[in-house]
């Protein structure tokens, strides 16, 4: 098979963490007889650099002629970078919040796991992450406060800034849809998160999976607030199957999910829109303090790349391979600097960095 991916490396530890997954999966393709072939794109502060603004249309374009996009990260600090003196419509993020919605990326999967092998860098108490957990949350990518109109304005003196929340019932659909289809292929459960008791945004979108929840007579379906549900993340993470909620609450308990494992370093990405295409970036961000060291964990792009051979392409059987070599090599004992056990036990765990790493897993697709 041959594979068209638009590559997208961005900045700070992007480009470090990006070449590993294309070591992975050059291995990948070698071994199970595919030819890939990347474009490079520019996004984000790359692209600020170069051409002034986060993303040109030209990078649509290339983007969208691509079977599916693989990214690193984007941005830098927020207080140092010089790209946050740009007005915020130039700043990085913006690149990012526009590819989304060019490409219409309206549902964000982020499977949040606690390895086995890495229980220890898990901050719950022993008796919450001995019950394990994996659990995704399909977060709506293209609507509600991220792309209502917004302005700041200033009346009588004062200065007022609005933000507006809009859902309609067609995003709320297509969204849930995604979570109960995914719902059916792992444990049947889908927890639908709002804010019902204060948001009619919120009220509607019950209604609507409420709706949907019908044709799933499999899955089961609860609600829960997102307050609750912040809460139930830390309490009793082993409850979650499919968390469905919108974009804003999405963004804020998929950090927070992602903590939980204690290993924001491994947590993969994919975002989808109706078609077999999708963009696959890390779950984290662009970690400008370690840039350039050889320090960052490419695995959460090596396990985005393998959620792109899976859902862009069909190749389970080489997804499958690239997942099993991350659960050798941490069997093993390797580990990148944010996944080696603090002050603790050391025993059997060997510090490497990002490039050892990603031979370490090139090597053992056989
Ligand atoms: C994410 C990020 C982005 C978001 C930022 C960088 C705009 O936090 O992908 O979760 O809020 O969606
Ligand atoms: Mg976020």
């Amino acid at each position: 098979m041959r594979l068209n991916i638009a590559c997208i490396p961005g900045d700070g530890i992007g480009p470090e963490i990006v070449a590993e997954a294309k070591k992975v999966l050059a291995k990948t393709a070698s071994v199970f007889g595919h030819e890939i072939v990347y474009e490079d794109l520019l996004m984000g502060g790359a692209s600020i650099d170069v051409h002034g603004i986060p993303l040109t249309d030209e990078t649509v374009a290339k983007a969208r002629a691509a079977d599916a996009v693989l990214m690193g990260s984007i941005g830098g600090n927020t207080t140092t970078s010089p790209w946050y003196q740009l007005p915020p419509e130039k700043r990085p993020e913006a690149g990012l919040l526009k590819i989304r919605k060019e490409l219409n990326l309206f549902a964000n999967l982020r499977p949040a796991v606690l390895y086995g092998e890495l229980a220890d860098a898990c901050p719950l108490k022993k008796e919450i992450s001995d019950a394990g957990f994996d659990m995704l949350i399909m977060r709506e990518l293209t609507g509600g406060l991220y792309f209502g109109e917004r302005r700041t304005v200033e009346e009588n003196g004062v200065r007022k800034a609005i933000d507006t929340l809009i859902y309609d019932e067609n995003e709320i659909r297509r969204i849930a849809i995604k979570g109960f289809e995914i719902a059916k292929k792992r444990r049947g459960k889908v927890t639908s998160v709002d804010k019902a008791n204060v948001l009619d945004s919120s009220r509607l979108w019950r209604k609507v999976v409420e709706e949907v929840a019908a044709d799933y007579p499999g899955v089961t379906l609860e609600h829960m607030l997102v307050d609750n549900c912040a809460m139930q993340l830390v309490k009793d993470p082993a409850q979650f199957d499919v968390i469905l909620t919108e974009n804003m609450f999405g963004d804020i308990l998929s950090d927070e999910a992602s903590m939980v494992t204690g290993s924001i370093g491994m947590l993969a990405s994919a975002s989808l829109n109706d078609t077999k295409f999708g963009l696959y970036e890390p779950s984290h961000g662009s970690a400008p303090d370690i840039a350039g060291k050889d320090m960052a964990n490419p695995i959460a792009t090596i396990l985005s790349a393998a959620m792109m051979l899976r859902y862009s392409f069909d190749l389970d059987a080489e997804a499958d391979a690239v997942e099993q070599a991350v659960k050798t090599i941490l069997n093993r004992g390797y580990r990148t600097a944010d996944i080696m056990p603090k002050g603790g036990d050391v025993t059997g765990c060997t510090l490497v960095g990002c490039r050892q790493m990603g031979d370490l897993l090139a090597d053992e697709i056989k």
